[in-house]
């Protein structure tokens, strides 16, 4: 049995998110969000924007990809996809939409919004 170690940056328990992805939130409040997911190979995140937070990821381990998607007439349409491998960053602008999968089962990333998402 493969055990996801996400405790090693937090005491925090992990939580999983019904989309199947685990994450833990290190920092939540209405200016900052900082949070790491723990991903499983073809789980993904499912199509949504950040409203108005700017949002930074870094992967920390394994890959993900990445798509983007443009919202016209009620229809969503792939931009672009990419590969974000360990050690690179990404980014989304505010109400931009996208989707991350991971890749394999080793991929973590850490996520910063800015700012925060609660409402
Ligand atoms: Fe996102």
């Amino acid at each position: 049995m493969k055990v996801l170690v996400l405790n090693s940056h937090t005491k925090r328990d992990p939580i999983t998110h019904r989309f199947g992805y685990r994450y833990i939130q290190l920092i939540c409040n209405r200016w900052l969000e900082i949070l790491i997911l723990a991903w499983k190979a073809e789980i993904g995140s499912r199509p949504h924007n950040h409203s108005a937070s700017i949002n930074f990821t870094r992967v920390l381990s394994g890959q993900v990809l990445e798509r983007r998607y443009h919202l016209s007439g009620g229809q969503l349409t792939v931009t672009s996809e990419k590969v974000i491998r360990q050690g690179q960053w990404t980014w989304t602008p505010p109400y931009a939409i996208h989707e991350l999968v991971g890749l394999d089962d080793l991929a973590k990333t850490l996520h910063i919004y800015f700012p925060g998402r609660l409402k």
